[in-house]
């Protein structure tokens, strides 16, 4: 079948070097895609928000299946467009992507169905927001509602910070629309955790566990960025936690969000925190984790595309999934300044050195190649994954292959792993 990928981060790099290796696939496409996307799938040059563009290319090559990678045009309705055009599209549809869409709408979800989260309450103007803040007092969270590019959520130690994030979201518009509602919440105290599980409406099948780190610094120190490195296993999540989140948290909202007339199917990404009296829901993501998808392609044996038209065509009660019992690692290596500003265009060598590694699998995020250079792109711009038969060992694995990579433009975490080396 013919098959496209929306996207052009690590994550759809991860997705097309899984699916690519499918019997089932006879031609792989990926919108827009990056340099090292190129050498899996065939790359074409339409932004995944240019949705007109998408519909047009996959009716005019006969696409019969479509990924879609990042939330943007899952909230946009990406998948409503080509499910109406008769395309099999894996993603939930925009009303059910509106849950990553609005924080305030999980948080009602979870209230409805007595989901545990973090006590919130909802606010469309600064005042009322700030007299709750005086009620409740600090710590608190203060979170713009739509999407904010993952900078949405802002942690007050004191009162006037709280004020101060309301100011900055509600007043200077900080966000944009995304913040002309906030979402006030509790502060949770415990070990963060992602879980991930496919949905087809109404079955849900856990993928392995897996942890990104958010922090730019070693030590999870420094501003939050799109994530650093990831790995898997997470021992955090035992298999008693794991039934403990599927009964607690994923099924009420897949029977919550279906009888909202939301019904959820693709990848639900629950992120977590694991307190004193168990998992609480932080936020739901509508896609799969941006690096965590990048170790557990790594682990998974069976076949990545049946998996995901599984999902789509409503059969995942009739699947099992087959996974490496060795651990992956991803190390993120970024453009110097990232999170802020950074220069695009530094060149990279040693890729193929690195990637001829056994068990390391190199995936690009922001690169374009230019007369055959490898030039960094973006902020996030390799993604170095290596198996091992423990965490510690793909760590190991990894920075031998990081070592590799001449790039001095780029930089990365020296400690990706660390809460699982040594379990
Ligand atoms: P979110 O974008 O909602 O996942 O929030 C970003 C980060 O803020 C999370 O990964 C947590 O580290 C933190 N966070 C969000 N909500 C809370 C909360 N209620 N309590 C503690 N930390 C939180
Ligand atoms: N790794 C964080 C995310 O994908 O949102």
């Amino acid at each position: 079948m013919k098959v496209l990928v929306i996207g052009s981060g690590g994550r759809e790099h991860s997705l097309c070097w899984a699916i690519a290796k499918s019997d089932k696939c006879d031609e792989l496409y990926c919108a827009p895609g990056n340099a090292g996307i190129d050498r899996v799938a065939i790359t074409v040059p339409i932004p995944v928000d240019d949705l007109d563009g998408i519909m047009d290319f996959v009716e005019d090559n006969g696409v019969d299946f479509v990924v879609v990678g990042p939330e943007g045009p899952l909230v946009a309705g990406l998948v409503d467009r080509l499910e109406a055009a008769g395309i099999k599209a894996f993603g939930p549809t925009a009303r059910a992507a509106e849950y990553e869409g609005s924080k305030g709408l999980t948080k009602d979800l979870c209230a409805k169905y007595s989901i545990p989260t973090a006590e919130y309450a909802r606010f469309d103007e600064p005042d009322a927001a700030k007299e709750y803040i005086r009620i409740h007092g600090a710590p608190i969270v203060v979170k713009a509602d739509g999407l904010a590019a993952g900078k949405g959520v802002i942690l007050c130690r004191n009162e006037n910070e709280a004020y101060a994030a309301i100011d900055h979201i509600m007043i200077e518009s900080a966000f944009g629309e995304a913040g002309a509602e906030v979402v006030i919440e509790e502060m949770l105290v415990g070990e963060e955790a992602s879980f991930f599980a496919l949905v087809d409406g109404k079955t849900a099948v856990a993928l392995v566990t897996a942890q990104d780190h958010k922090a730019v610094f070693d030590g999870d120190e420094g501003p939050n960025t799109g994530g650093m490195g990831a790995y898997t296993p997470a021992p955090v999540i035992t298999a008693d936690m794991e039934s403990r989140i599927m009964d607690e948290i994923i099924y009420p909202t897949i029977r919550g969000a279906a009888a909202d007339g939301r019904p959820y199917k693709g990848v639900l990404y629950a992120g977590l925190m694991i307190t004193e009296k168990g998992p609480e829901l932080i936020e739901y993501n509508v896609r799969f984790g941006d690096p965590e998808c990048q170790p557990m392609m790594m682990r998974l044996k069976s076949d990545a595309l049946e998996m995901l038209l599984a999902c789509t065509e409503g059969r995942l009660d009739k699947i099992t999934l087959d996974w490496r019992d060795d651990a992956a690692l991803t190390v993120v290596m970024a453009t110097d300044g990232y999170p802020g500003a950074y220069e695009k265009g530094s060149e990279i060598k040693g890729l193929d050195r690195a990637g001829r590694l056994k068990d390391v699998e190199i995936f690009h995020a922001g690169t374009r190649e230019d007369d055959g250079r490898i030039l960094a792109d973006g902020g996030r711009v390799l993604n170095v994954t290596a198996l091992g038969k423990t965490v510690g060992e793909a760590q190991k694995r990894a920075y031998k292959a990081v070592g590799l990579i001449d790039w001095p433009q780029g930089f990365c975490r020296s400690d990706i792993g660390w809460r699982a080396v040594g379990d």
